[in-house]
């Protein structure tokens, strides 16, 4: 029976051409679970509050639960409708007759797709906490193999100074440990039922939204029913959490994209994950990290697009709303798909720490510390950078490297320069005499590793705890239903 043909969704005669311009069915079939799960818990609470009868509920319910299995096992075929709510209504129909028709009471299909929106986020957000979570194990347990890694860091993409390999890797895992925080602040706000405030100003019938509020595992009710039908805020909250965590993502990809060039020569791709050129021969491409770098670009699309879709609408439920999905029902997968593909794709990168020493030693990236050397001294910090800046200078005209610099020539430019302030020229001294928190020195790597392993088993445990729609499914389909 098709539905949207007839009065259920417009005037009857709905023109083909039309049906088919406004129908999200190809988009919106990929929120069936959360749709007959949202229906699952309206239908309990219609029974129990005894709006509909007891039996035909439990009809209902089964009809629900076949149409659940069947798509779990791949066999179910949805009938053409305006969108996925009018097709599951449809399929029930058919089975059941006009008692299918008691499921829709006091509920619209605004505040039916206000909640299937809801209902995905946070299944994503804990798909997403899951992967966040892996991939920062991945990243610090291979810093703590990676602390006696010396390599250059950059500013400006200009050489800056020595740091410990653990320390970018630890760098990277901190960036993916507050996107964990932005996921956590989008889950609290889709945490909130959104069903029982009908098309946009409620209903007349004695419903009890707290009922399908603790059925679905949602902690609040929203508090305004015209708010709530035209409220896509979370879908921005979640579609901006994304974008920045794949923006995480690309530069993360730059970095192994440059590191892995002859000109840096940091880093080799195995060739699992290297791609090649079908012209030359020689060639060991990082096509994946350009691949994570060029998809963050859809991420920044999709919130993009959310933002124009919902600027300038009216209050309330427009139809506009619908564009939502494209963008929304790409987040979330978007995001899964880069973070375990970085985490692959990082888990075959092979650091060369002879090369990155190499690099080290080769330059001048301990300047720094030889005047803060001097400065321990007493000698006013800007006087200390002038005179290593000298030094510096010197060694270049001399073409030596830092490490290179005798303390004869040093104390040509100062006698204040001794030989313990000498030892500061040796670049992996430099990592090593670093002591702030937060910086690349041992004792402060060592925190940030630990620190970062319990985000790490925190987020881990944090998406554990949000309910997933097969669970609740499962909980609300043996739930009373007086
Ligand atoms: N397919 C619609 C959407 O996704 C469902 C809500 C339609 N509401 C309406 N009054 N036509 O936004």
């Amino acid at each position: 029976m098709i539905l949207a043909k007839t009065d259920a969704a417009g005037e009857r005669g709905l023109h083909p051409a039309v049906l088919a311009f406004s129908s999200s069915l190809t988009l919106d079939k990929q929120l069936l679970r959360e749709d007959l799960l949202g229906s699952l818990a309206h239908l309990t609470m219609l029974s129990r509050r005894e709006i509909i009868p007891r039996e035909a509920a439990a009809q209902i319910r089964a009809g629900i639960i076949a149409i659940w299995t069947a798509a779990q096992q791949g066999t179910l075929e949805l009938p053409d409708e305006e969108d996925v709510h009018m097709a599951v209504e449809s399929l029930l129909t058919t089975r059941l007759g006009e008692s299918a028709g008691l499921l829709h009471t006091a509920r619209s299909r605004n505040d039916q797709v206000a909640l299937d929106l809801r209902l995905h986020v946070r299944e994503q957000c804990a798909l997403a906490l899951e992967s966040l979570s892996a991939l920062i194990e991945l990243l610090t347990s291979r810093a703590a193999a990676s602390q006696e890694i010396f390599i250059p860091s950059y500013t400006h993409r200009q050489r800056a100074q020595p740091i410990s390999l653990a320390y970018l890797l630890c760098g990277y895992a901190a960036m993916f440990a507050r996107d964990a925080e932005a996921l956590s602040f989008v889950l609290q706000q889709c945490d909130v039922l959104a069903l029982g405030v009908g098309a946009i100003g409620g209903t007349s019938l004695p419903i009890d939204r707290t009922i399908t509020a603790e059925l679905l595992r949602f902690s609040r009710i929203t508090t305004n029913g015209l708010d709530t039908v035209g409220d896509r805020d979370f879908a921005l909250d979640f579609a901006y959490a994304t974008a920045r965590s794949m923006v995480h993502v690309s530069r993360v990809s730059t970095d192994i994209i440059d590191f892995s060039t002859a000109e840096f020569g940091y880093a080799k791709l195995d060739g699992e994950i290297a791609c090649g050129s079908s012209m030359m021969p020689q060639k060991r491409n990082p096509d994946l990290f350009e691949l994570l770098r060029g998809k963050s670009g859809r991420a920044i699309g999709n919130l993009t697009g959310l933002f124009v879709t919902l600027k300038g609408l009216p209050g309330g439920y427009n139809r506009d709303q619908q564009e939502d999905r494209q963008a929304l029902l790409e987040t979330g997968p978007l995001l899964r798909t880069a973070l375990e593909t970085l985490a692959l794709g990082l888990s075959r990168v092979q650091f060369d720490g002879e090369r990155t020493l190499a690099a080290l030693n080769a330059d001048y990236m301990q300047a720094t510390d030889v005047a803060e050397a001097l400065a321990q001294k007493g000698i006013p910090f800007r006087t200390a950078y002038g005179l290593t800046g000298k030094l510096v200078r010197r060694c270049q005209d001399e073409k030596l490297p830092l490490s290179r610099a005798t303390l004869a020539m040093a104390q040509a430019i100062d006698p204040r320069f001794d030989a313990e302030v000498m030892q500061a020229c040796d670049p992996r001294a430099s990592v090593l005499r670093k002591r702030n928190e937060g910086g690349t020195g041992p004792a402060s790597v060592q925190t940030q590793i630990a620190t970062l392993q319990e985000r790490a088993r925190q987020i881990a445990a944090q998406a554990k705890m949000v309910p997933r729609l097969d669970s609740t499914f499962a909980s609300i389909q043996s739930a009373s239903l007086s």
